[in-house]
């Protein structure tokens, strides 16, 4: 596997891709990878001849208070891993690297569908997700990308991007990965502490007492959000940001449930922020 630190050894890269006539499919990360992104890795190999990964926790996306210090980083593993699963290259860039002249002047606006759900709690982080993947598309110019529904706003928001700014990206979207017990995988889970890693399941428990209430006919999006949150009662270490039930496309919330709409929570686990998501079905 090819490793890339600037953006001048990824563009002679990529021209040689493009010069044997491959189809290119990009997966956009922020590194200490795990099986979910793995997944994206698979899911990307089948869509096109060249999987490209990058790995770059861009501090553009992180509020003044959030974990961007305390984030996990450890790129020998993530490249020892991507060797293993198939990548053709990884895109790991610097902060200056990245943003030669500091923070870009111009940025995506995400618009009002970064406002609810995890953008009311993150002034800015849908901002710059967006600049770095617009960015990243930028750079690499793949024909697919691919995103986690794990980061279900996330996944909305770049889609909606690729397809309102005409970016000529396929924006592809694969299942959450989970542990044995539910706990959705993500790079902060090892921020956890013994306690909270054995409370931190809840969050998924919480969404599927949920689901199965709507399975059984209950349509009151605030009964669905009160079997969420009831169920989190007692654990000591999860304080509960948000849980809602919203529209996948508007992600305008719902107060009936229909098939197809989200369930969708945030919640601390001590002082880490961990996500899921569940579609009703
Ligand atoms: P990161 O959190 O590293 O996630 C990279 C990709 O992996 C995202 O598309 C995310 O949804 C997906 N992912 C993470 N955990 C997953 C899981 N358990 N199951 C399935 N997919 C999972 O999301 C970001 O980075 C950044 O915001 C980024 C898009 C790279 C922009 O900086």
């Amino acid at each position: 596997m090819i490793l890339c630190r600037t953006r001048r050894e990824l563009r002679s890269r990529l021209r040689q891709f493009r010069e044997e006539g491959s189809a290119t499919a990009l997966v956009p990360t922020m590194g200490h990878l795990h099986e979910g992104h793995l997944a994206l890795v698979d899911r990307a190999r089948e869509l096109a001849d060249r999987v490209v990964v990058s790995v770059f926790v861009n501090p553009l996306q992180f509020g003044p208070e959030e974990d961007l210090e305390r984030y996990p980083r450890d790129l020998d593993r993530d490249r020892g891993l991507l060797t293993h699963r198939g990548a053709d290259l990884c895109f790991a860039p610097s902060v200056g690297e990245m943003y030669p002249d500091g923070e870009p002047r111009v940025a995506v606006d995400p618009g009002p569908m970064a406002r609810s759900l995890c953008g009311r709690h993150r002034p800015g982080h849908f901002r710059g997700v967006l600049t770095v993947v617009a960015r990243l598309f930028g750079l690499v110019r793949p024909q697919v990308a691919v995103f986690g529904r794990k980061d279900f706003q996330q996944a909305v928001l770049i889609r909606t991007m690729a397809r309102d700014l005409e970016m000529g990206v396929q924006v592809e979207t694969a299942p959450v990965v989970r542990e044995a017990d539910g706990l959705a995988l993500s790079s902060r889970n090892i921020l956890l502490g013994e306690d909270e890693r054995k409370e931190a399941p809840a969050l998924y428990a919480g969404l599927e007492e949920a689901l199965r209430a709507f399975q059984g006919g209950e349509r009151d999006g605030s009964v669905l959000l009160s079997r969420i949150r009831s169920s989190l009662e007692g654990k000591s270490c999860i304080r509960v940001q948000y849980a809602e039930l919203v529209d996948p496309e508007t992600l305008e919330p719902l107060s009936s449930a229909v098939p197809g709409a989200v369930l969708a929570l945030a919640a601390f686990v001590g002082e880490t922020r961990l996500i899921d998501n569940l579609e009703l079905l």
